[in-house]
């Protein structure tokens, strides 16, 4: 039913039916109590206490599932805390196979945090399957990837990687970050992914003032088993939060359009000029996954990284329009050093091998008018050399 409906009808009426309250609001209530009343005890109207269950965080929820062509949806307090209690279903002794080009904290958590429960992660390059494939072990439980990666904009072959997998050890769990696109741009699950899984602070709300993550599921087992560890960790979201995220879904598609139209007239400017040494965008024809991005995903956020010929952090410091910060995904266009800002707690061999060099920069490029970032940026690059 809802597969059939358009992106924007489903973001925008997908789980906020007005006849589900009694005053039939046509914008979803913003539910603060942390508690509700029962009928008599053990008997509820399927609210008993806020971190159980919320009924604005509920139907954020659906709408998020529906998006994505999901089962169930869930929400929690950041995108790291989603990561956090999806590992959770993982035990001592499990291993992970990990994409090498991961977002640093996603990369600190797994070599700091979860080595400590004797939870062990292999970092591969997935762009090869053979290497993902090389690197299961027997007791391999789960696959954890992004693409597009960041801060490089790598691109994995979803479903070579997914059917490669699945058809040797249909166990092992496959969750994809998928932060950098957006259900908008592309569909993990439909890949065969069993979680798809997000930094909802990044596109999704889009706004710069929320931080939240969310986990979606096809499973039925892995929701209950989420569902259960988001009510038993207690990594949930507050119902404030929810409220302006489930806002800022009603203009995703119009936001991702104009991320993608700006983003790649800003990565083609900067292609063009002599003061850049190389452009990552995956729908610039140079990058070298490009025919996989327009196979498996239907558009490219705003996301574009480069490596500057000149001194980059005179090129951040002249820039205007853009403003040196970590994070992405908001209106507002930013700039950072991954070597020194979003990727510092990548060991620094590992992030040399990678490429994560003082000259790399990534911009979030947003939703200013295009011929003033451009400028931005032209002047930025004359004013780095
Ligand atoms: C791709 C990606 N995944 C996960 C995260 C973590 O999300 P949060 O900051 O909401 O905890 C980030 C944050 O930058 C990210 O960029």
């Amino acid at each position: 039913m809802a597969s059939a409906q358009g992106f924007s009808t489903i973001a925008i009426h997908a789980g906020q039916d007005p006849q589900q309250w009694t005053h039939a609001s046509v914008v979803p209530p913003l539910v603060m109590s942390t508690t509700f009343k029962q009928d008599a005890p053990g008997q509820h109207r399927g609210y008993e206490y806020g971190r159980s269950g919320n009924p604005t965080r509920n139907v954020l929820e659906t709408c998020l599932a529906a998006l994505e062509n999901g089962k169930h949806g869930l929400t929690f307090a950041s995108g790291l805390g989603a990561t956090t209690t999806i590992v959770a279903l993982l035990q001592a002794g499990d291993h992970l196979v990990a994409a090498d080009d991961l977002y640093g904290g996603t990369n600190r958590l797994f070599q700091k945090c979860l080595i400590k429960q004797n939870i062990k992660s292999t970092f591969v390059d997935m762009t090869s399957v053979q290497n993902v494939i090389d690197a299961i072990q027997p007791n391999t439980k789960m696959i954890w990837l992004e693409s597009p990666s960041n801060p490089l904009l790598k691109v994995i072959d979803l479903k070579a990687v997914i059917d490669a997998v699945k058809s040797r050890r249909p166990d092992i769990i496959v969750v994809v970050d998928n932060t950098f696109l957006t259900c908008y741009f592309q569909k993990p699950l439909e890949f065969g992914a069993d979680i798809s899984m997000y930094s909802l602070t990044k596109y999704i709300n889009g706004h710069s003032d929320v931080i939240m993550g969310a986990a979606i599921t096809r499973r039925d087992d892995l929701e209950e088993k989420l569902r259960f560890l988001q009510n038993a960790m207690g990594v949930v979201p507050s119902p404030f939060d929810c409220a302006l995220v489930n806002r800022s879904i009603k203009t995703l598609e119009l936001r991702m359009q104009r991320h993608m139209e700006n983003g790649l007239a800003v990565a083609k400017f900067l292609e063009s000029h002599p003061n850049v040494e190389r452009v990552f965008h995956p729908y610039l024809p140079s990058h070298p996954q490009h025919e996989l991005a327009v196979k498996q995903s239907t558009g490219h956020s705003g996301m574009v990284s480069f490596y500057l010929k000149g001194n980059s952090k005179e090129f951040l410091k002249a820039l205007k329009v853009f403003t040196l910060a970590e994070s992405l995904g908001g209106y507002e266009s930013l700039a950072e050093l991954p070597s020194v800002m979003t990727h510092a707690s990548v060991p620094e061999d590992e992030r040399a091998a990678l490429g994560i060099t003082d000259q790399l920069i990534r911009l979030s490029v947003g939703l200013e008018s295009e011929q003033d970032l451009v400028a931005d940026i032209q002047q930025a690059l004359n004013a780095s050399q």
